[in-house]
Parts: structure tokens; sequence; C-alpha cells
């Protein structure tokens, strides 16, 4: 690949791109054009600061017609702070929030949900990183014993970080019980939109029953821009005083808007999330002409887990960028971005259909 050129902006900076397309992560990918264009468009004049803006009122339309009336929308600058200050203006220090073993808040956070209200997380197996009511009820024989931390809030991935979703009924079961509990209910949506297509429902009935959603923009082709959607009026007025101690409350607000309003108006949103999750349904299909590969999860998202023969990863590492997922089982993580392409599909297959040849698998 030859030196990748940035001169737009009167700036003239090479790098070498050695992966012009990656299969790591879906934040590998760049901004795509219609929301680059709204950030051009809103980059005009003068505008209030802190959520004050036209911007901000436009986007808070869409959300309102994909979500519901009620929808309050906060913008923060990444996913990890969507979680924690999704959940923090509800908790205690000795509250504690129950999740799954792989949830990104647990696994991938740094502590950051720790440090930030002082709770503790409670970790349950997962079943394809999904969670279930049954798995709780040691948790709730200790209500009101001062010696144990009091569970306050769910917390579910949708889709799960294996690229798996809760149907409406899961859904359902678990705002049920958060309701018997008087818990908050807190779905991290950093992939929603997928959720959404997969199983054939509106953001609006996949929220339904949920107090809080993390609701991702980085990685379905947005930049730096995540919103906190909060249903309930529980914490509604405290959220702004947490965000701006999280160092989150954004002062040029028109830009996280204007990407937002792209994304949403028109349903670009759902364009991409059809766009990436057949493409990767496309790819698992095609794997079954390679009965060396195993596809670990039900592919419903825009991941695709894959056991890669041994000898297989490295050399197919050298031409397409992807993380083992676990060493020990051969696990790779394929995700599709919203620039991934049938083209690129084939040239994976035909990738492996070479190394197959240069490593046959007896
Ligand atoms: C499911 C999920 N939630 C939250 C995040 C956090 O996003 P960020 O890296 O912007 O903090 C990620 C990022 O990989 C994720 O996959």
């Amino acid at each position: 690949m030859g030196p990748y050129v940035f001169a737009r902006a009167g700036l003239t900076v090479f790098a070498e791109l050695k992966f012009p397309f990656s299969l790591g992560s879906d934040n590998h990918s760049g901004v795509h054009p219609k929301v680059m264009a709204a950030l051009a468009a809103a980059n005009r004049g003068h505008a209030h600061a802190y959520g004050l803006d036209e911007v901000c009122e436009l986007a808070k339309t869409e959300f309102r017609r994909l979500f519901g009336p009620k929808v309050q929308v906060e913008y923060v600058f990444t996913g990890t702070a969507a979680n924690v200050l999704s959940l923090a203006p509800f908790l205690s220090s000795f509250n504690s929030v129950i999740c799954s073993e792989m949830a990104h808040l647990h696994m991938d956070e740094c502590g950051a949900p720790e440090k930030f209200w002082g709770g503790k997380l409670f970790a349950l197996p997962s079943k394809d990183g999904r969670i279930f009511p049954e798995q709780t009820a040691e948790l709730f024989q200790r209500m009101g014993d001062q010696h144990f931390s009091q569970p306050k809030a769910v917390s579910l991935t949708l889709p799960s970080e294996v690229g798996v979703c809760y149907s409406l009924d899961d859904l359902k079961n678990w705002s049920r019980f958060c309701r018997e509990k008087n818990l908050m209910l807190h779905v991290d949506g950093a992939r929603l939109t997928n959720a959404a297509v997969t199983l054939g429902v509106s953001l609006r009935e996949l929220t339904e029953g949920v107090d809080v959603v993390s609701f991702g923009g980085t990685k379905n082709g947005l930049m730096g821009a995540e919103a906190v959607l909060l249903f309930t009026d529980r914490a509604k007025n405290e959220f702004k005083f947490y965000r701006k101690q999280a160092m989150q409350l954004s002062s040029k607000t028109r830009f996280l808007a204007a990407q937002f309003y792209a994304f949403l108006k028109e349903d670009l949103w759902r364009e991409i999330a059809v766009h990436t999750t057949s493409l990767a349904r496309g790819l698992s299909e095609s794997l079954k002409d390679f009965p060396e590969i195993r596809v670990a999860f039900p592919v419903q998202s825009n991941a695709v887990f894959v056991e890669l023969p041994k000898p297989w990863i490295h050399p197919l590492r050298e031409k397409f960028m992807f993380y083992v997922w676990d060493p020990q089982t051969h696990l790779c993580r394929w995700m599709i971005s919203w620039d991934w392409s049938e083209d690129l599909n084939q040239k994976l297959l035909n990738e492996i259909a070479e190394v197959r040849k240069c490593f046959p698998i007896k």
C-alpha cells in the first residue's frame, strides 16, 4: 500500500497504511462521508455552546422520532463514559451492578465504574455474553444486610460482546424483574442499531422497559460521539452534574449533535446496520466451505468469531488485521465496519483458500 496523503487541509502528512481495511475493530474505520458532511455543514458561523445550539435541537427531534417523546439525550465522547455515566447518577458507593463476566463495563473499562461511583460489579457467567434473571437469586438474599453490597442496577450488552442478541422476550423478562426488585435497567448499546436490524424491530420497541441506554456512535461511522439516552425521571436532573465532574461535557456540542443528526435523519443508522450485519452473516455462511473453521457464536451483529486452525492465523494476519481473542482455542474476532464490502469478504475468502493450500489440515 502506497503512502496515504492527508493534503486536504493544507497539511501534507504521509503515513504508510499497512492495512487499508481492518477486521480488528469497528473503531478502525474512519468517519462515514454523510457524517463528515454534517460536521462540515455545522462548521459555519457561531452557535451557543453546552447543548443550547440549534443542531442539538434538530438531533433531539430525530432521537424523539426514533425512541419516543420521553427520551432525554445527553452527549459524551466515549463509550466507557456513556456506560459509567448511565449508571453513576443512580448509585451510591454501597450499591452494585449486575452484568456479565465479559461485559465491557467489567473487563475493558479499567475499573472506571468502580472508581467513579465506588461500588461493585457482580459479574455473572454468561451464555454468549447474555445473562438471565434466574442467575441472580443469591444476590438478593442479603438485601438490607449492611455487610453486603446492595444490587441497584442491571447492565446488559446488546448485542453482546460476542455479537449475540437478547430476544425481545428476554428484554421484557429483565424489565419485569428490574421493576419487581426496584433496579435500574441499563443497556450498553455500543452497537444497538445492529440488534434492532437483526431482531427486525424499531429502536423504540427495543428500548421499551429500559431505563438508560449507552447509544453508540463511534463504532457505527461517527467520531468521538456517544449518547446517553435516559428514559426515566430518576436522576434526570442530576445527570448533568455527574457528566461535568467526569469531564465529558462538550462545549461545542453542535459537532456531536451534527453527527447524530446525520446518523438518525433518513435512517442512515439502519442502512449501516443492514450493510454490516448482512456482510457478517454472508461471510459466516461462506465459511461453510471451510470445515476447518468453526464459527463460534451465532452471527447477529457485525462480529464474526471464528476458531481458526492455528497455522492459518499468522499468514492471514499478514494480509488482514484482526485480533486473536483466545490464544488457547485460537478464537479470533473479525469486526465488519461500515466501509467493508462484498469484495473484501471475497478477498478474505480467497486468502483463506490460499492459506489452506499452503497449510492443509489433516
Ligand atoms: C460493547 C462495548 N461497550 C462499550 C465500549 C466502549 O467504548 P470506548 O472505547 O469508546 O470507551 C466498547 C468498545 O469497544 C464496546 O465494545
